[in-house]
């Protein structure tokens, strides 16, 4: 399944970035779950292109159509198919530079790939676009996750060099929205503003971490040993483009602790078993410990930059410079914040509908 993810939950995507539409077909939701357009709009609004100066300029409504599986403002059982039409297309930079590879960018493997035949206006299918698809699914799976009050959150923590420490979950739900690089600290993200504006002057652009954190996550999900818990997780987020790192817990860390540092001392609270520490990031033997999941994401800087850069003319097999015009965003990583929560809540979904604790028909 090249565009699909999920064994219960399934989600396949289709579109690209300056065709008629992007959208996403969802299988296997449960009937009876009462969503609106509007429940889905609201999530496809954080990630809206357009809406600050750290964003691309690509102004679109993204307003969601829903096309089938919804009636009467309940899911029905059948695919759900979701979509949004692409309104503000300006392919002309895109056709002047057809084939100067864009240094960082899918152009080259997409060229190798599919002989040239590829949709390369606006990255085509590697645009970051696709992703508004993956948001759509997510608002339905976070619905289904709010049944059984598993709570998904992502925040910003890094942006270049400027990084803050994991916030407290409240301050993370209160201020999130606040800022446009969904920093919950609020400080920092005054700091990380400006570096984005400066690297967007310089011709320039930036990365960061998303932390994704997923709160009452019962004990047992994942399936040893190819549908671990982690490895579906780790899937779902490396299918967003500019996505170069997952980690989980303590992470790269724990290569530089001893045993007796990492491991997380099991104790009893309220009558359940817990940990003390959570280096595991909730995650042990690819099955959830009950324990906050907790994941972080490294998002590499756009590629798509003003500043001049050596690359190939794939046509005339010339080596060229190139200075990328259109409109970018500077840093994904704001935008790309929801992305992860929305992949984080479609992987748990799947699981949880495995596991059958959410019912085929919700009454
Ligand atoms: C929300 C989002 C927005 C993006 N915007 C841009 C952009 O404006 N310009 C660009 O060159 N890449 C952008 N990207 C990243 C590219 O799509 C990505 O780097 C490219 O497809 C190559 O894939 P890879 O980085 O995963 O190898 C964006 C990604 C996401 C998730």
């Amino acid at each position: 399944m090249w565009n699909s993810i999920g064994n219960n939950f399934t989600i396949t995507s289709f579109g690209e970035s300056h065709g008629k539409c992007v959208g996403i077909i969802i299988d296997g939701c449960p009937a009876g779950l009462p969503i609106t357009d509007h429940d889905i709009q609201i999530e496809l609004d954080k990630r809206k292109p357009g809406v600050s100066s750290l964003a691309t300029s690509r102004t679109e409504a993204d307003k969601v159509e829903i096309l089938s599986g919804i009636f009467n403002g309940c899911t029905t059982g059948a695919p759900i198919c979701l979509l949004i039409w692409n309104r503000d297309i300006k392919s002309s930079e895109y056709e002047k530079k057809r084939f100067m590879l864009r240094p960082g960018h899918a152009d080259f493997t997409a060229f190798m790939k599919y002989g040239g035949f590829n949709d390369f206006r606006g990255g085509g299918r590697f645009s970051g676009r696709i992703t508004a698809t993956f948001v759509m699914a997510g608002a339905v799976a976070k619905k289904l996750l709010g049944l059984i009050g598993i709570e998904v959150i992502a925040h910003t923590i890094a942006i270049g060099d400027i990084k803050v420490e994991t916030r407290q979950v409240e301050e993370i739900r209160e201020n999130v929205e606040k800022n446009p690089v969904k920093c919950a600290d609020t400080g920092a993200a005054e700091g990380m503003i400006k570096a984005i504006e400066q690297a967007k002057k310089e011709g320039d652009s930036l990365g960061g971490i998303i932390e994704g954190l997923v709160l009452n996550v019962p004990t047992g999900l994942g399936e040893p040993v190819f549908d671990t818990l982690e490895g579906n997780l780790a899937k779902a987020l490396f299918a967003i483009p500019a996505v170069k790192g997952v980690e989980f817990g303590a992470g790269f860390r724990v290569a530089e602790k001893k045993g007796s540092d990492n491991n997380d001392s099991f104790i009893i609270r309220e009558n359940s078993v817990v940990t003390a520490t959570n280096n595991a990031g909730g995650i042990l033997g690819g099955i959830s410990t009950g324990m906050p999941i907790v994941v972080r994401v490294a998002v590499k800087p756009t590629p798509s930059i003003t500043k001049n850069q050596n690359t190939v003319n794939i046509n005339s097999m010339e080596e060229v410079s190139l200075t990328v015009k259109g409109r970018h965003d500077p840093c994904i990583v704001p935008r790309a914040v929801p992305v992860v929560e929305s992949m984080i809540a479609v992987i748990l979904c799947d699981f949880a509908i495995g596991a059958g604790l959410i019912p085929r028909v919700i009454k």
